[in-house]
C-alpha cells in the first residue's frame, strides 16, 4: 500500500476551510485530521508533502473542453495529450470533453472516435458528454444506452445551421428522452437561423472584421434562445443545462426559471468574466484571437455574470477550451469573420483566474472551489469521487500557493496554441503541486506526469436532481 501525507496546509473545499493534514492511501483520500492532533501525528507515510502557507484543494473539474475538435475545416490545436497536460499545469485534474456525433452516423461511432483520440493519451482523468448532430429514432434509442454506460449528458445546438444545428422539434424530442432516461440536456443557446441572416447581410455590406462576429451574434438572440430552451425543457419535463452563458439577459432568463423552481442550470466561462468586445475590436485582425460563440460581450455584462455566480443562478465555471492557432487557423477568416474557427484557449488558467476573482472580491474562496470543482462534479455525476477531499474521494489534490505572482503569456503557457487571450495579465496565485489519484503530475512546478496516466471515468446522473 502506498501512503502519502500532506501536512500543514489549509484544506479548502466547497463547504469548509480547515487546517487539516491529509492522508492518502492507494490513490484515495483515507483521512483528514486536525494539525497537531495525535491521530494526524500517528500517520506514517512513504511520502510527506509540506503545504505550509499553501491551500490544499480538490483538483479542478473542467466540464467543457474540446480537444482535437473539428470546426470549420480544421481541428482545435490541443490533442488530449497536450490539452490534459496543460490542464494539469493549471490545477485541473478531470476534464469532461465533448464527443461528437458525425451527422448521418451513430452516436456510438462518434464515441468510439473520441475514445481513439483520448485513450492512453491523457495526463489526468477524463469523461465525455455527447454532441448530438442528428436527432432521430436511432440516436434517441442510443441515448438510453449511453446514459447506462456513463455518458449522461447530451449537447444540442440551437446555432450552426447545416452543421450541428437541431431544430426545436429535435431538441424537444431529445429533452423528452432525457426526461425519461435521467440524462441531462445541455444547450448551446443562440438563434443560429437568425444569426446566419445577419452574417450574410454583414458580409454583403463589407463588414468582414472579427468584431462583426460579436455584432451579429446579438444578446437578444442568446436570451431568446435561452428562453426557448427553458420553455422546451418545461414542455418535456426535463432538466436543462445552458452552456457558455455570456449575456446579462440570458442570466436573467435562467434566474427567472430558477425562481419558478425549475431544474435549470447555467455555466459561464472565464473569457466572459475577464474579456470583452474591446478584445474583438483589436486592430489588425488581432480580434480573431477572441472569436468564440457565444461571443464576448461589452464588459457591462460581466457584473451580471459575477452576480449570477454568487447567487447560484449560474452554478459552474468551465473553460469551453477550444484553441485554434492564430497562424494558419484563425487566419482562415481574414476577410470573412464567419470563417474564423470559433473557440478560445483557456483550460490552463481557470483555477488561477477564479482565484484572482477571490482576491478581487467577486466570490469567496469556498465558492471558487464550488464553481471550479464541486459543482461541475455534482452536475455531471462525478461527486464525491471528484470535486472534494473526503475519505474515499480520489486523491486529486492541488497544493496552491495563494501569494505567488505570475504573468500569463503564450511564452510560458503549456497549451498547444501560439497566443494567449490573457497575454500580459498579472494574477496572484499559482498551482505548485498536483496529484492525480495520489500520483504526482506536477511537483513543485516541475511536470512529472505522463500521457496515459489519466483514466476514462464513466459518470453517474446529475446530482442536483
Ligand atoms: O466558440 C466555441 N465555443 N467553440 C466551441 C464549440 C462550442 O459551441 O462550444
Ligand atoms: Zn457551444
Ligand atoms: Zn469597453
Ligand atoms: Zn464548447
Amino acid at each position: 500500500m502506498s501512503r502519502t501525507v500532506i501536512r500543514n496546509g489549509l484544506v479548502v473545499t466547497a463547504s469548509d476551510e480547515t487546517h487539516a493534514d491529509v492522508l492518502i492511501e492507494d490513490g484515495r483520500i483515507a483521512a483528514l485530521a486536525g494539525q497537531g492532533s495525535a491521530y494526524a501525528g500517528s500517520w506514517t507515510a512513504d511520502d510527506v508533502l509540506d503545504a505550509t502557507g499553501r491551500y490544499v484543494l480538490p483538483g479542478g473539474v473542467d466540464a467543457h473542453t474540446h480537444m482535437d475538435f473539428p470546426f470549420g475545416g480544421t481541428f482545435s490545436s490541443d490533442t488530449f495529450e497536450t490539452g490534459t497536460r496543460a490542464a494539469a499545469w493549471g490545477g485541473t485534474t478531470t476534464i469532461v470533453d465533448f464527443a461528437v456525433q458525425t451527422r448521418g452516423y451513430a452516436l456510438r461511432e462518434g464515441l468510439d472516435k473520441w475514445h481513439a483520440k483520448a485513450d492512453a493519451q491523457c495526463a489526468i482523468d477524463y469523461a465525455f458528454h455527447m454532441i448530438l448532430s442528428d436527432v432521430n429514432d436511432g440516436t434517441l434509442k442510443e441515448m438510453d444506452l449511453l446514459v447506462e454506460e456513463g455518458i449522461t449528458s447530451f449537447k444540442l445546438f440551437m446555432a450552426y445551421p447545416g452543421v450541428v444545428y437541431s431544430d426545436d422539434g429535435q431538441i424537444l424530442r431529445a429533452m423528452q428522452r432525457t426526461a425519461a432516461n435521467g440524462g441531462l440536456t445541455m444547450v448551446h443557446a443562440e438563434n443560429g437561423i437568425a444569426i446566419d441572416v445577419l452574417v450574410e447581410q454583414a458580409l454583403a455590406e463589407g463588414r468582414t472584421d472579427p468584431r462583426h462576429h460579436g455584432e451579429v451574434r446579438k444578446v437578444l438572440l442568446e436570451s431568446e434562445a435561452t428562453h426557448r430552451a427553458i420553455q422546451l425543457a418545461r414542455v418535456a419535463g426535463s432538466p436543462l443545462y445552458v452552456v457558455h452563458v455570456s449575456a446579462d439577459a440570458a442570466v436573467a432568463e435562467l434566474a427567472a426559471a430558477r425562481d419558478k423552481d425549475l431544474p435549470v442550470f447555467g455555466e459561464t466561462c472565464p473569457q466572459y468574466l475577464f474579456l470583452s468586445t474591446d478584445n474583438l475590436a483589436e486592430p489588425g485582425f488581432e480580434g480573431a484571437k477572441y472569436v468564440c460563440s457565444t461571443p464576448l460581450r461589452p464588459h457591462e455584462h460581466q457584473s451580471a455574470l459575477w452576480r449570477g455566480l454568487r447567487t447560484n443562478d449560474l452554478q459552474v465555471v468551465s473553460t469551453d477550451h477550444c484553441p485554434f492557432c492564430f497562424s494558419g487557423q484563425k487566419e482562415l477568416g481574414r476577410g470573412d469573420f464567419s470563417k474564423i474557427p470559433n473557440g478560445l484557449p483557456g483550460v490552463e488558467h481557470r483555477m488561477d483566474l477564479l482565484h484572482q476573482a477571490v482576491l478581487d472580491g467577486h466570490i469567496s474562496r469556498r465558492r471558487w472551489i464550488e464553481l471550479a470543482s464541486a459543482a461541475p462534479a455534482r452536475m455531471f455525476g462525478l461527486y464525491p469521487k471528484k470535486g472534494t477531499l473526503a475519505p474515499g474521494s480520489d486523491a486529486d489534490v492541488v497544493i496552491y500557493d495563494p501569494t505567488a505572482e505570475q504573468t500569463l503569456s503564450a511564452e510560458t503557457h503549456h497549451m498547444n496554441v501560439d497566443y494567449s487571450v490573457y497575454e500580459g495579465k498579472r494574477v496572484t496565485g499559482r498551482v505548485e503541486t498536483v496529484l492525480s489519484r495520489g500520483t504526482r503530475v506536477l511537483d513543485c512546478g516541475t511536470y512529472v506526469g505522463r500521457a496515459g496516466h489519466g483514466q476514462y471515468t464513466p459518470r453517474g446522473l446529475c446530482q442536483y436532481l
